[in-house]
């Protein structure tokens, strides 16, 4: 039986409905007559499926529903539309901003946690993955048939809303993104249709599900390409302490280094920036994979090596595909089932961008090197190899899909979090973080373009359909309209009409 009860949690013009139409009482029996869970304000376990991984974002669902079918997820949405709700799904629940909640309170959230399956097809090597699945959990399901595809590192970031705005990891310079393995996708719209999207079936509606999905409807299943497990892993760590002028210089070095004519594929790789041993200083590190051959390693690393100082630490480790996921997660396990979810309260911003011209270089380490020193929040930046010498990303064309920073050599992450990483967020992490920015795009030469990556989603972006889309954006806006006319599916940075 459903309980439900009144709550500053219900949006108003949903509120304003049901007083309007004494529709309360229909809602609550609708709610209590679907044959699968749902949680209301009140009920318990309401609060735990209302947490966000992100506890700078508190919000308040009308409702959490926990459907096990494509039927469900359809009336779910129907239920939505009949009340007047906004409807938004949830699948790993990591959005920066909680978008999996709606981005605000009084919406309907459809938590995607029970379709968890994972199975790969013995012939086509074709995988169906649940959208519930959590990265670590889709590695271990692959790696027992043989099978892998490129994601990023965490364990507990759900495939859902990654592979429906991204999914960067070092085998993605030689794999692309998570969302190029796509092959066809089920998807609930928001008039309760449950339909296939290919590029052969709502190929238009396909093309916006690959960078922009959270604004279309519920991906229910997705079929995707897999790649044999390489044979050999690498994982390399190299730091150093460096002066902000040194540091630049290492920037440069690996710019230079990664648009080498001879790169290999089979490297990826990201700078790791964080505070240095004292003012001035910036902790420069290297890390990142080796798909080929493990005695190979050496050699594509020597020319970068060569024009940098002694690194202060090194570390190789060499082993299995699965191992190197296993130890990029940084967990100790890959399997997510028996230990919860952690949390942190951060804010995040991203940058992607062609090379850096060194007078950016310069003016971002001389940043990171001063205001980065001795702050009130813990911070990281990682530049993330996204191009380099023939990147697999870099090589689909940027209307291909809805994705459309095809042509960036960096994605940059800039991330803070409150102390501890719980609340309160200070307000000086904003500060920081739009000084880290400001210091490479107020440096930029004339016709140097930039955007920004969707799946470290900011809430504060201004221009973001721009550095999201780019030129994309306005196919994805008359699409919107045409999928979604009512706007059932709406949150914080959604497509808009
Ligand atoms: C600790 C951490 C590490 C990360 N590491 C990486 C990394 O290495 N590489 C990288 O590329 N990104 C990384 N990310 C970013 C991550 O890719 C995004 O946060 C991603 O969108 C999270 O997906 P989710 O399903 O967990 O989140 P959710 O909050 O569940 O969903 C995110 C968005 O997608 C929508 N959505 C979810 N499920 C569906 C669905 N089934 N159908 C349609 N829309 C849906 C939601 O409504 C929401 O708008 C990381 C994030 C965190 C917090
Ligand atoms: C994770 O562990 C659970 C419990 O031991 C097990 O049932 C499940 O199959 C494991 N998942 C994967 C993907 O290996
Ligand atoms: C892609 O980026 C490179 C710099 O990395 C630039 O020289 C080139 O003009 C860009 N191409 C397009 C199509 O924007």
């Amino acid at each position: 039986m459903v309980r439900f009860s009144f709550t500053s949690a219900l949006s108003r013009a949903a509120l304003l409905f049901i007083y309007a139409t004494g529709a309360l009482a229909d809602l609550s029996s609708d709610l209590a007559a679907l044959n699968f869970q749902v949680l209301v304000p009140g009920n318990s376990g309401y609060a735990s499926a209302s947490a966000a991984f992100n506890r700078r974002f508190t919000f308040q669902p009308a409702a959490v529903f926990f459907p096990k079918t494509a039927q469900d997820v359809s009336s779910a949405m129907k239920l939505g539309v009949k009340y007047g709700f906004q409807v938004v799904s949830r699948s790993g629940g990591h959005s920066y901003i909680a978008n999996g909640l709606g981005g605000k309170s009084g919406s309907f959230v459809v938590d995607m946690r029970n379709f968890n399956a994972v199975s790969v097809d013995a012939n086509t090597h074709i995988a169906t993955i649940g959208p519930g699945n959590r990265l670590g959990d889709v590695a271990l399901a692959l790696n027992s048939a043989g099978r892998a595809m490129p994601h990023g590192t965490c364990p507990y970031v759900g495939i859902g809303g990654h592979s429906g705005h991204g999914g960067y990891g070092f085998t993605s310079r030689k794999w692309g993104l998570t969302l190029d393995t796509v092959q066809s996708l089920e998807v609930v719209l928001t008039d309760g249709s449950i339909v296939t999207a290919s590029g052969t079936s709502n190929s238009d509606l396909f093309w916006a599900l690959r960078g922009a999905s959270s604004s279309f409807g519920i991906v229910t299943s997705i079929h995707a390409n897999t790649f044999a497990a390489p044979s050999s892993t690498t994982i390399f760590e190299y730091n150093w302490d460096l002066t902000a002028a040194a540091a630049a210089s290492a920037l440069t070095a690996f710019q230079n280094f990664v648009n080498g004519p001879s790169l290999p594929q089979e490297f990826a790789g990201e700078l790791v920036l964080g505070s240095g041993s004292s003012k001035g200083r910036v902790s420069f590190g290297l890390t990142g994979g080796w798909y080929g051959p493990a005695n190979q390693y050496a050699a594509v690393i020597a020319p970068f090596l060569a024009t940098v100082p002694t690194p202060q630490s090194k570390k190789l480790t060499v082993g299995t595909y699965i191992a190197s996921v296993q130890y990029l997660g940084g967990l100790g396990r890959l399997n997510t089932t028996t230990i919860p979810d952690s949390t942190d309260t951060f804010y995040a911003k991203s940058l992607m961008t062609p090379p850096l011209v060194s007078a950016q270089g310069t003016a971002f380490m001389n940043y990171l090197a001063s205001q980065g020193f001795g702050t009130n929040t813990d911070w990281f930046v990682e530049v993330e190899l996204y191009g380099g010498t023939n990147s697999a990303i870099n090589n689909v064309a940027s209307d291909a899909t809805a994705f459309a920073n095809r042509n960036s050599t960096w994605t940059i992450q800039f991330y803070t979090s409150a102390p501890n990483g719980v609340p309160p967020f200070p307000s000086a992490g904003f500060t920081l973080l739009d000084g880290m920015v400001n210091s490479i795009v107020n440096n930029s030469p004339a016709g140097w373009t930039y955007g920004a990556y969707a799946n470290y989603i900011d809430d504060r972006l201004t221009n973001w359909q721009h550095l999201y889309y780019g030129a994309n954006y306005p196919r994805l806006q008359s699409l919107k309209d045409q999928y979604d006319p009512n706007d059932v599916v709406n949150f914080p940075l959604a497509i808009e009409e």
